[in-house]
């Protein structure tokens, strides 16, 4: 996973890259980099660690970068070979004419590196990347153009990739081409722009063009040519951004985080309007396509905090839906024979639409005849075009890499689809389905209140940070909520946290208790309530400090929770979604008191487009 970007236009290139890459952050930043094509050469930028660093670099190089008016530029998430400058992008060819920037994974660069070192091709890193550079310069020295070149290059590839591609003797184009790996091509006013995501484009372009596998683009400063790697012209859709430039400003929060949290009750409204207005559910504005009838049982993939949705839906769906409903890891669900057959409907979560372990589980269900639904917080995301339906987030885009708002918006999402399905198959009563509705309407006040005092969270938050290990338990719906809280905290405090179905905690867990060993568990109303009680008071035994995340009012002995972080009253089915919001002020504040860089925390990326 990684960012790039391409520009070709009249404005400053090299500041011109630098702000795209600024919004591709999220993608990646162990090393950045960019390279310029000044007509007489290819000039190469990098450094490693965060974006700054490359400004830096550049600052000192001013004379250099003016003059050019073509450029590429990346940002990387380390796969093959550390974080060094060596192995930072953009990579040159041995001549230093032909350079590029890859996001994504060539699996057969061992034998190709093999090949072409044989050939006295020289590597200068540990990178895959660098395998596609040499293999392209050494077409190149046969073929007509790098267009070409590049085709037959691409050829030779297995795994995925995106490249954007420039060479010094051909100083008017760059060459963008893709498979398995985003790519969008931002069309401009005398200018033209490749990159990865909108965001780097936002605010510079209007119209953009989303590449597909397979297709190659010879982007010029005023024309852009799109081709399938046999050459044939490509008419291309140009379609509208859809976001406005707003989106990617913290207006005035100290962290993305913070206000992507803020903004979670006027997305669950959003929702809740669109969808439990009217009497029956309104599935939504693309039409619900699927063959309910047909449907004998659901498989949920994910990862990550959208596996920890899909767990949510399943405690809910196979109570409400009476069928069975199986939940896995993608990287996991791709290497296990699995029962997934045209019976089954299969559910992708993918807030980026870009993780690589869930397209390629979903890809793997399609072609077993199951019928597929994806929930996505990006409609323009490769994962959307293996969906037989779609499902739109609609939170808007999350540019903290830790999800908040993506995940809230997931569990609404699930919820009132599940109730959809409910009052299809009438597997509950009108009744009850009135009341869930209710209850999901009633939601947005109730975190509101949670938002509008976080003083609690603040004051454990600092408690926290001194101490190293921590324990999160919860039961059936709530084992869901425990392990999103455990990862939000990890991701960005760094303090380990682990999640345990409360149930285990007495089966070997409950080893690591004493003192220095905080409890946090989530007790939520309804049948589970009891026997977290035990839970915690095992816990307590244990000298364990005990921490409760759980509605206003509840019954509790006096003296059992160290501290308790409230959440209005509310039902068991809505109580995860209240819950999640004191634990992800609880890891904010934790991860702020500690001084961690809570938008970007170390070694992760937003979405991970390799297996
Ligand atoms: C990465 C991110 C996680 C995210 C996971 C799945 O690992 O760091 O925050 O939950 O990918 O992402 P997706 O976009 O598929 O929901």
């Amino acid at each position: 996973m990684c960012g790039l970007i391409g520009y070709i236009g009249n404005n400053a290139v090299a500041q011109t890259l630098l702000d795209g890459l600024k919004n591709l952050e999220y993608r990646g930043y162990d090393s950045a980099g960019i390279a310029l094509n000044d007509n007489n050469e290819i000039d190469v930028f990098k450094a490693k660690g965060k974006l700054n660093n490359l400004f830096e670099v550049i600052s000192n190089h001013q004379n250099q970068v003016q003059s050019s008016h073509v450029g590429i530029g990346h940002i990387r998430w380390a796969t093959h070979g550390k974080a060094t400058v060596e192995n930072a992008h953009p990579h040159l060819s041995n001549d230093k004419k032909l350079v590029l920037v890859h996001n994504g994974i060539i699996e057969n660069y061992q034998e190709l590196r093999a090949r072409l070192e044989k050939e006295g091709f020289v590597f200068h890193s540990q990178t895959d990347t660098e395998t596609a550079v040499h293999l392209i310069d050494k077409e190149y020295k046969t073929c007509a153009n790098l267009e070409q070149a590049v085709i037959k290059a691409v050829k030779q590839l297995e795994g995925a990739f995106a490249f954007c591609i420039m060479h010094k003797d051909e100083p008017d184009k760059i060459i963008a081409v893709r498979k398995n790996a985003p790519l969008i091509i931002g069309l401009g006013d005398n200018e033209n722009f490749i990159a990865s995501d909108i965001p780097a484009v936002l605010g510079k372009v209007q119209k953009i063009i989303h590449l597909n596998d397979g297709e190659l683009a010879i982007v010029k400063q005023n024309s852009v040519e799109v081709k399938d790697l046999n050459g044939n012209l490509i008419n291309k859709e140009i379609e509208e951004i859809g976001f406005n430039p707003e989106v990617i400003s913290k207006a005035g929060y100290k962290h993305f985080m913070l206000k992507e949290i803020n903004e979670q009750p006027a997305i669950i409204r959003k929702i809740v309007q669109e969808h439990l207005s009217d009497e029956a559910i309104v599935w939504g504005k693309l039409p619900c396509t699927l063959n309910l009838e047909k449907i004998q049982n659901i498989s949920i993939i994910a990862c990550g905090t959208s596996l920890h949705a899909a767990m949510f839906a399943q405690n809910l769906w196979e109570d409400w839906l009476q069928i069975p409903v199986h939940v896995e890891a993608a990287s996991e669900y791709i290497y296990r024979k699995n029962i997934t057959s045209e019976n089954t409907l299969f559910i992708g979560i993918s807030q980026s639409g870009e993780t690589a372990d869930t397209i390629t589980a979903v890809k793997q269900a399609k072609e077993k005849g199951a019928q597929i639904l994806i929930l996505t917080n990006r409609e323009d995301s490769s994962i959307v075009r293996y969906g037989d339906c779609v499902v739109p987030l609609q939170a808007g885009i999350e540019v903290s890499v830790a999800a908040t708002k993506s995940y809230t918006a997931q569990l609404a999402a699930l919820y009132w689809m599940g109730l959809y399905f409910a009052e299809q198959k009438t597997s509950i009563s009108a009744n009850q389905l009135a009341v869930l509705k209710q209850n999901l309407t009633e939601l947005p006040a109730k975190m509101e209140e949670i938002l509008s005092n976080s003083t609690a969270a603040q004051n454990l938050a600092q408690k926290l940070t001194s101490y190293s290990d921590l324990v999160y338990i919860g039961r059936g719906i709530n084992l869901a909520s425990a392990l999103e809280g455990a990862l939000k905290l990890k991701e960005i405090s760094y303090i380990n946290a682990n999640a345990y179905a409360a149930g285990e905690l007495k089966h070997g867990p409950i080893a690591l208790l004493d003192e220095n060993m905080p409890v946090i568990a989530i007790l939520g109303p309804g049948v589970t309530f009891a026997k977290m009680i035990s839970n915690c008071e095992e816990a307590k035994a244990r000298n364990a400090k005990v921490i409760a995340v759980l509605p206003l009012h509840s019954d509790i002995k006096e003296g059992l929770f160290d501290t308790c972080l409230f959440t209005p009253q509310t039902d068991e089915t809505t109580f995860p979604m209240l819950a999640n919001i004191q634990l992800q002020l609880l890891a904010y504040y934790t991860a702020d008191a500690l001084g961690r860089e809570v938008d970007q925390p170390r070694n992760l990326a937003k979405s991970v487009t390799v297996e």
